[in-house]
């Protein structure tokens, strides 16, 4: 054949699987304000934010991006970015204002209004069940170290699974169990506030359980619901080749890490938990385990940044900061290759169910100039985290999806306002909407890595993730 006749070149081969979910991510507590009204209960996150001096410069969620109201505008937002997933959180205090028992119709009707949205914009929701908002009338009775609290979780789940399930596909039961027990029940640094060590030894065995329970309780309400749980998996380094810091290493895996995805994918807790803290074992049942160890659909991941550590007092893990390495505005050191690690990890390590990066992005400080915001920071590392996913595709880890944090810039937790994660600016005084340079970078990424291709539907796209 005459070569220069040869039709098109073949053009690079495309990095993401075909049905690969194009997302972005937040969560009610830090984007959607409106905490009086209609009828939503208070939070524990309410309650924390206006104590001095737990929040920076005593900011609150009070209004945050006013998205209670605004959802229209950033589902229109979304459509023109060509988003195909948006995960967002319920609120459990709009669904049962007191954690338990009296639902609240406004509070069910908003989410089936941001449901249909999404639909009709050809964008499919992966709503979380929790993250981080419980009521505060479930804390003031005990709080997740209480086992009722697991109880009142699957009642209310099964309120939003009943009236949802018949458009949501994708669930995820609960974010980040980890932070949830450790910086709400342990450090103090997140609502609840409470800085008890047997407390959050409990409270990370029922947010577990709560998850366990939540699989079946969904499937059961909606019998055709993908459920899935988002965890920070953490890519730690030893900070020398010394055994000592190897072993630190290992030990500080074991504690964040496995302390979660063991009993999740594999039913138990490892030996390091046991060993470290006897007292764990205390609040574990007879057939816990095999409940939280539900069989799932999917695992999400939230990645940021790598840890170091070396080993300190008696070998335990400390963390070290790397000299003059690139960090973001959270002071997170930017290692994109950590992702591909952890991705690659859990393949390797775990009879794994196919996995989504359900968070991942960077806080910088933005500027606006009148109506540009130029980030390129974020667009370099948001670049270089998705080649990181790229690799780990192209060697073989099952990976369905990218949901950017954030689409907006919102409240982070105990930071208040002073952490801008959004592709979109937010002017809190005005609440306008800026899309940043980042948002046009993630558009055009979006549109070429999907061929240039219309939406297609729902449906379809669900077929295409098998
Ligand atoms: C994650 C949280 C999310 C946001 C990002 C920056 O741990 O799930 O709400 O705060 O960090």
């Amino acid at each position: 054949m005459n070569p220069t006749h040869a039709s098109v070149p073949p053009g690079p081969p495309p990095r993401f699987p075909s049905g690969f979910v194009w997302g972005a991510a937040t969560s009610a507590y830090q984007i959607e304000g409106a905490v009086s009204e209609d009828g939503r209960g208070e939070s524990i996150w309410d309650r924390f934010v206006s104590i001095p001096g737990n929040v920076a410069g005593g900011d609150t969620g009070d209004v945050a991006c006013d998205g209670y109201h605004r959802y229209r505008e950033d589902i229109r937002l979304m459509h023109e970015l060509g988003l195909t997933g948006y995960r967002f959180s319920i609120s459990w205090p709009r669904i049962l204002p007191v954690g338990t028992g009296r639902t609240n119709p406004a509070g069910l009707d908003f989410y089936d209004r941001v449901v249909d949205e999404l639909l009709a914009n050809g964008i499919e929701p992966f709503p979380t069940l929790y993250h981080w908002d419980l009521p505060q009338a479930l804390e003031d009775a005990g709080g997740w170290p209480e086992r009722s609290t697991v109880d009142a979780y699957v009642e209310y789940i099964g309120t939003v699974a009943g009236r949802l399930g018949d458009r949501v596909g994708h669930w995820i039961t609960v974010c980040e169990p980890w932070v949830i027990s450790r910086l709400g029940y342990r450090t103090g640094e997140h609502a609840p506030g409470r800085k008890d060590g047997a407390a959050a030894l409990a409270a990370a065995h029922h947010v577990l359980l709560a998850h366990g329970r939540g699989v079946d309780a969904l499937r059961s309400v909606a019998p055709h619901a993908r459920v899935g749980i988002t965890i920070d998996v953490v890519h730690f380094e030893p900070a020398t080749d010394a055994p000592a810091d190897r072993a630190a290493a290992r030990t500080a895996d074991a504690l964040r890490n496995r302390s979660i995805v063991d009993p999740v994918l594999r039913g138990r807790y490892p030996s390091e938990v046991l060993d470290r803290w006897p007292s764990h074992a205390s609040c574990v049942r007879d057939g816990d385990l095999r409940t939280i160890a539900a069989p799932l659909d999917f695992l999400g991941i939230n990645y940021y940044t790598r840890n170091v550590v070396r080993a300190g007092r008696e070998n335990g893990p400390v963390e070290v900061r790397v000299e003059g390495a690139e960090a973001t505005g959270m002071g997170w050191e930017v290692y994109p290759d950590g992702l591909y690690a952890v991705l690659r990890r859990l393949r390797d390590d775990y009879d794994v169910p196919p996995l989504y990066v359900t968070e991942n992005g960077a806080a910088f400080r933005d500027r606006r100039e009148q109506e540009r915001v130029d980030d390129p920071d974020r667009t370099t590392y948001v670049a270089r985290h998705l080649d990181a996913a790229a690799r780990a595709i192209a060697d073989g880890v099952d990976l369905r999806g990218y949901f950017l944090w954030s689409l907006l810039d919102n409240f982070e937790w105990a930071h208040g306002y002073t952490q801008r994660f959004g592709i979109v600016y937010v002017d809190f005084d005005s609440l306008e909407r800026i899309p940043k340079a980042s948002f046009r970078w993630y558009r055009d990424l979006i549109a070429a890595e999907r061929g240039g291709s219309a939406q297609p539907a729902v449906e379809e796209r669900r077929a295409a993730a098998g």
